[in-house]
């Protein structure tokens, strides 16, 4: 099959196999050049392990300090005409690349919200590992059945108490827009911390805790954003912040059950990056692309697994007392946070429309990354040539 991208809205519904593995091996690359991460994970659970933030997590764990890892996520294989997603074939892609480099690598495709999930994980640590030292939980989802009460959580992306108005971009057909988002409903500020909050991080831990299968001085990890000012009423102030700060909750509360075995817990603030999650809330992709503009300029840009690498080398594995910020938490958004890098976001932020998109914004540079989430546009990949797209993933 000769497999193009094909965009609808803020998704791309096919996959490249070859692509994605060319886009898991650069970032395997990049990890190794950096050199080796001493003292870091040797056994690392990696809850949505796929794509984004967590691949990456997973590809850095794995190239930078040999460790085994066992990957847990949601992604569909291939049908009848239709590749698999892109999380399938970059699994598919990291396992080979880790087995062939003499590295433990398995991996769990279903629901990590449900108990069964966990109990697979369980039993699949203690078959093979006995326990694991690293656990990084990188779950962005629009749903989750609850375990316990099967009430099915979605969340939404809104502001909260009014509504909000703000420039966004079409990122595929390049039109800057006025968009208006009426606030949430008390229930979908609810549904939305019970999807995106702490509350399933703590239970898988309590349940790794409970199965000890937890290393005395284990890590634990969440993902966060925080971003400037004018994307807070979206962001930070909106749902999605609140289950944010929910997931700080459980972080402490997490941490206060791991001292008694020398473990601990964080939140990490990382950098807005093109992602599947991110693509899809309202007005971020256009910061993200005069973020881009401004970064390159500046030769500060990211992306997920500069950012992990970073995290990993500099920060938690290093050896040196954590440089966690007044309210505990590790930063890696320092760079997009400086002064000057904002200061020039919001010069430019007023002054963008669709005739001067390409000008003042990195929009081509979204597009690219973009694409590249789905295995498009990687050098060395002949995307004219027929390829397999049913492949199984070892499971
Ligand atoms: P992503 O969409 O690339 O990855 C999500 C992962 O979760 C995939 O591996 C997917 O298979 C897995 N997943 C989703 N539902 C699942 C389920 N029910 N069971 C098992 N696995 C499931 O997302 P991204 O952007 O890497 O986000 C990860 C975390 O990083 C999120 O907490 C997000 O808020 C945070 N973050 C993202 C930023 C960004 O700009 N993209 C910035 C800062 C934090």
């Amino acid at each position: 099959m000769v497999i193009k991208p094909k965009v609808r809205g803020f998704v791309c519904v096919t996959a490249h196999p070859t692509g994605c593995a060319a886009h898991v091996q650069e970032q395997a690359d990049y990890v190794q050049r950096k050199g080796t991460i001493r003292n870091g994970p040797q056994k690392a659970l990696v809850i949505g392990a796929s794509t984004g933030y967590g691949l990456s997590s997973r590809i850095t764990a794995a190239f930078g300090s040999g460790s085994a890892t066992l990957g847990v996520f949601y992604e569909r294989p291939s049908e009848e005409d239709r590749p698999a997603t892109p999380g399938w074939y970059n699994s598919i892609a990291f396992t080979r690349a880790a087995r062939t480099a003499g590295l433990y690598a398995k991996n769990l495709n279903g629901d990590a919200f449900s108990d069964e999930m966990k109990q697979q994980t369980l039993a699949l640590i203690k078959r093979d590992l006995g326990q694991v030292d690293l656990v990084i939980y990188s779950l962005a989802s629009p749903r989750r059945i609850h375990p316990r009460t099967g009430v099915v959580h979605k969340s939404a992306l809104k502001p909260i108490g009014a509504s909000y108005t703000n420039k966004t971009v079409d990122t595929d057909l390049g039109i800057v827009s006025d968009v208006t988002i009426e606030p949430a409903t008390a229930e979908e500020i609810a549904d939305t911390v019970a999807v995106m909050g702490g509350q399933d991080w703590e239970m898988w831990i309590d349940a790794l805790l409970q199965a000890q299968v937890l290393a005395p001085g284990a890590t634990t990890l969440a993902y966060s954003y925080i971003g400037p000012e004018h994307t807070w009423p979206i962001y930070k102030n909106g749902t999605i912040g609140r289950a944010k700060t929910d997931l700080e909750r459980a972080a402490l509360a997490i941490d206060a059950r791991l001292r008694p075995s020398a473990g601990r817990a964080y939140v990490a603030i990382n950098k807005a990056l093109v992602t599947q999650a991110s693509s899809a809330i309202p007005v971020v992709p256009l910061y993200i692309s005069i973020l881009y503009k401004v970064m390159k300029a500046k030769g500060l840009h990211e992306g997920c697994v500069e950012q992990m690498q970073r995290l990993f080398a500099t920060q938690l594995y290093n050896g040196a007392p954590l440089q966690l910020d007044s309210e505990g938490r590790l930063r890696v958004d320092d760079w997009e946070m400086r002064a000057d890098v904002q200061a020039e976001v919001a010069r430019l932020w007023p002054l963008v429309t669709t005739e001067n998109l390409s000008q003042l914004t990195d929009i081509e540079g979204y597009r690219t990354e973009f694409l590249k989430l789905f295995g498009f546009g990687l050098p060395g990949v002949n995307y004219h040539a027929g390829v397999e797209p049913h492949v199984p993933l070892d499971s």
